[in-house]
């Protein structure tokens, strides 16, 4: 991945590609077969630098792990043989490495320091230090809102009742990956359904759990098992493409074997109310989870509202529906979505800024955007502030800028969709790296 993507003006995309694995699958099969006993053997695991760090970490927990491409064997004898690391955890710009991690590390007897690079060094650790001191583990970290480098002193747990302040998948995960390891049972109440592959994927590793509406059950002392998996195309990656379809007249899309577990596709029904045509074709269960094949072809889009249950499940995505709502007809709001402030970047300001200096008419309120459109967009020189997301959506709007549009810092694609110019390019689109 080169440090600039440049994009311009582009021709109509069309054909059929696939992205990589799910990220946030592939940090959960990396965890739960380090805590399993026996060869965890997963397939089109995201080998992307977020999730190679999560392999890193188990290794220093005395974890075997070997990689041939996309396919990953981990093999462990059950958490209850992992060893103190020596050094630190280095996750870099991974949250949800670090987070999941300080959830399966506040069970054991030992301390683990855990860190990452300049943006996850800004990113709040209290969130999940609260309930994991409340299960008994020690959780220190830097300032009032605990933000790494974090150390985790393992012990006895004991489980609890825990009533999320915000819908996080993160924190949700890191809790029941404690939970698993503690005394009695452990529950977590959202507020509002946050992704659940945590809970789908753990009775592949034999492990119970209980769902009921918002909460989510699971027993202490469990031991879990080996699993063989296959991880879907990471939704998130496909997005970009999707909404490059939908911006870009004359194009027609297709990617296929597609995660569409219904609490990340929030997008989807964002673009339908937009008006985008979008032909999902038949899904099919890969263990828990749904795949399928999407085509999506150029529409003319109008602006629309997004808030409430809608912003968890297009958390990822929603810097992608401020670009595509710049090209919509009529206002679109965006609001309940101040989590987008503590993500790789602050997402709401970082949009903001390079949008406007495209030429969109966005305003920031405290949780989300105003957006009019349409506006001609044209480009220019735009940083990427540390976060793929944010370096990924502009690339997309700069394929419907006039002139070109240089995006500094790209080389943070490479943490969930390293081949993100090559396969977009590959469809037609003007887009590459330097
Ligand atoms: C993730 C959950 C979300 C999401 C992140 C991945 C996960 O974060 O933004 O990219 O894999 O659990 P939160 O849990 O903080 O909402």
């Amino acid at each position: 991945m080169g440090r600039r993507l440049l994009a311009a003006k582009s021709p109509p995309l069309c054909g059929s590609a696939t992205v990589p694995g799910d990220k946030s699958i592939s940090h959960r099969v990396a965890v739960l077969g380090a805590m399993a006993s026996g060869t965890t053997e997963a397939h089109n695991f995201l080998a992307a630098d977020d999730c190679l760090r999560t392999l890193e970490a188990i290794r220093a927990l005395g974890v075997t792990v070997t990689r041939s491409g996309s396919d990953v064997y981990i093999t462990s004898q059950g958490y209850g043989a992992w060893r103190r690391p020596e050094g630190v955890l280095d996750l870099g710009n991974s949250g949800t490495g670090l987070r999941l991690l300080m959830g399966a590390v506040a069970g054991r007897p030992f301390e683990t320091a855990l860190d990452g690079d300049e943006s996850l060094r800004r990113r709040p650790m209290d969130r999940v230090a609260e309930p994991l001191r409340a299960m008994g583990a020690e959780v220190t970290g830097q300032g009032q809102r605990l933000t790494p480098p974090v150390k985790v002193r393992g012990g006895p747990l004991r489980g609890i009742v825990y009533e999320q302040p915000v819908a996080s998948a993160q924190v949700k995960s890191a809790v029941i990956l404690a939970g698993l390891q503690a005394e009695g049972a452990t529950t977590v109440i959202q507020p509002e359904l946050s992704r659940d592959h945590t809970e789908l994927i753990l009775s592949a590793f034999g492990g119970r759990l209980v769902t009921d509406g918002l909460k989510v059950t699971v027993e202490g002392g469990q031991q879990l098992h080996a699993a063989t998996l296959t991880i879907p195309g990471d939704f998130s990656s496909a997005a970009f493409l999707i909404a490059a379809a939908v911006l870009v007249p004359g194009s027609e899309v297709t990617v296929e074997a597609v995660g569409l577990n219904p609490t990340r596709t929030g997008l989807l029904s964002i673009l339908s109310a937009m008006g985008a045509r979008i032909e999902i074709g038949p899904v099919v269960h890969v263990g828990r989870e749904p795949w399928g094949t999407l085509t999506a072809f150029h529409s003319d889009l109008r602006g629309v509202h997004v808030e409430g249950d809608l912003i968890p499940a297009a958390i990822d995505e929603l810097p992608l529906v401020a670009v595509l709502a710049t090209q919509a007809e009529g206002e679109t709001v965006v609001r309940g979505a101040s989590e987008l402030r503590v993500k790789e970047s602050d997402r709401i300001t970082a949009m903001v800024e390079s949008l406007r200096a495209m030429g969109a008419d966005i305003e920031e309120i405290e949780d989300g955007w105003i957006i009019r459109g349409p506006r001609p967009l044209k480009g220019t020189g735009l940083k990427a502030h540390l976060d793929h997301r944010v370096a990924m959506a502009l690339a997309v709007a700069g394929l419907v800028a006039e002139g070109e549009t240089v995006i500094e810092g790209a080389e943070s694609v490479a943490t969930s969709f390293p081949s993100f110019a090559e396969t977009l390019a590959s469809l037609g689109a003007s887009v590459r790296t330097l």
